[in-house]
């Protein structure tokens, strides 16, 4: 598979990368190791040192600096062979290994896999604003794990969301509301695509109604998908009464973050933001922790089996392009995406990233 290289991917919630810690993952086919120097700026080179390849996540953290565990060569935050305890202690250019741009907004460690055009462009990252420090709105817990599937079945997933009254059905759908009509729109804004289900006077979902008004009281509600490339997403989902402006009801802001590992493995990260609604009988804590384990059972107990059963059948076919699934009118979205996708990796120009070659220090 071939990954898209000059864009940002997220590596971790910045949280997760805790001073002192040495965290490894595995981001497009590369093994990186990331960690905080001294000064708290963090940092990310490639998993790999370039005598015999050990992991250097493996190893300890010195200060500003990675120890290999195998044979003690030290690496500073830039990929610099710092230290070589051998010999005559000297340190050949060879001796270089790679290191990633790295930034950390909207509490995210982000991650540039390329070395191409924008390369390490702040600019360049998508608005979660909303996940900042002391953004308004109640915040579930920053959590993610690693699904046994390639990241564009997860996105295909995402920005077709009829399959909530199905597959999340009595959480995010009903089969009432299967009936109900909808109104899909799909829209690109430049290479931001925009996914938006809208329904009026109808069912609300059930989360929805248990975190706004819990009385089952129709609503107008609506879902709108952002996504940029590769799987950057975000979900303005909410409910109102019927007729009212948006602001008098409740907004989800549903964060879904895929980051590949490799063509069948990716790294899924998920946050939710709750914004207005009545005022919650519960405490913030109360309603943050609801939203993380409803969100994460629906990801992790309905969504993660049905696409790693997906992936298996393109397994059995011998790959994602022997099978050709047949397209309904709820597929726009998806196959839009993936056309911008196909687009972006066509015209960049890929090129791979050096981990270091191999030399002596005599
Ligand atoms: Fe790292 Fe030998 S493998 S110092």
């Amino acid at each position: 598979m071939q990954f898209l290289r000059n864009t940002w991917y997220v590596a971790m919630w910045s949280a997760d990368l805790v001073p002192g810690a040495l965290e490894s993952r595995t981001i497009c086919e590369q093994p990186i190791v990331l960690f905080r120097r001294e000064d708290g700026v963090a940092a990310a080179i490639v998993d790999q040192c370039a005598h015999r390849f050990a992991p250097l996540s493996r190893g300890k953290l010195c200060g500003d600096h990675i120890e290999c565990p195998y044979h003690g060569l030290r690496y500073d935050s830039t990929g610099t062979c710092v230290e070589n305890p051998h010999g005559s202690g000297r340190i050949t250019p060879a001796l270089h290994i790679a290191s990633f741009p790295i930034v950390e907004k909207h509490s995210i460690v982000w991650i540039w896999m390329g070395d191409g055009e924008g390369e390490g462009d702040e600019s360049l990252i998508p608005d979660f604003s909303h996940l900042d420090e002391g953004a308004p709105g109640v915040i579930s817990k920053r959590d993610w794990m690693v699904m046994e599937v390639d990241y564009r079945l997860m996105v295909d997933n995402l920005l077709d969301l009829s399959h909530v009254n199905y597959l999340h059905e009595g959480i995010l759908g009903t089969a009432e509301l299967a009936k109900e009509p909808v109104d899909l729109v799909v829209d690109e804004r430049g290479d931001t695509l925009y996914v938006t289900r809208t329904s009026s006077n109808a069912p609300p979902p059930p989360m929805f109604d248990m975190m706004y008004r819990n009385d089952g009281q129709r609503v107008d509600k609506w879902a709108e998908m952002r996504w940029n490339a590769p799987g950057v997403l975000v979900n303005n989902a909410g409910v109102c009464p019927p007729g009212e402006p948006r602001q008098n009801g409740m907004t989800v802001l549903g964060n879904h973050l895929l980051t590949p590992i490799d063509e069948r493995h990716c790294y899924y990260h998920i946050a939710a933001v709750r914004i207005g609604g009545p005022a919650p009988a519960d405490t913030d804590e109360g309603i943050a922790e609801q939203l993380s384990q409803l969100r994460r059972f629906a990801f992790e107990e309905q969504d993660r089996p049905m696409v790693e059963a997906q992936q298996r059948a393109y397994d059995r076919a011998g790959g994602p392009d022997k099978l050709k699934p047949v397209m309904l009118s709820i597929d726009s979205g998806p196959l839009r995406a993936r056309r911008i996708l196909d687009r972006l990796i066509a015209e960049e120009s890929t090129v791979p990233v050096s981990v270091g070659s191999r030399h002596d220090d005599q």
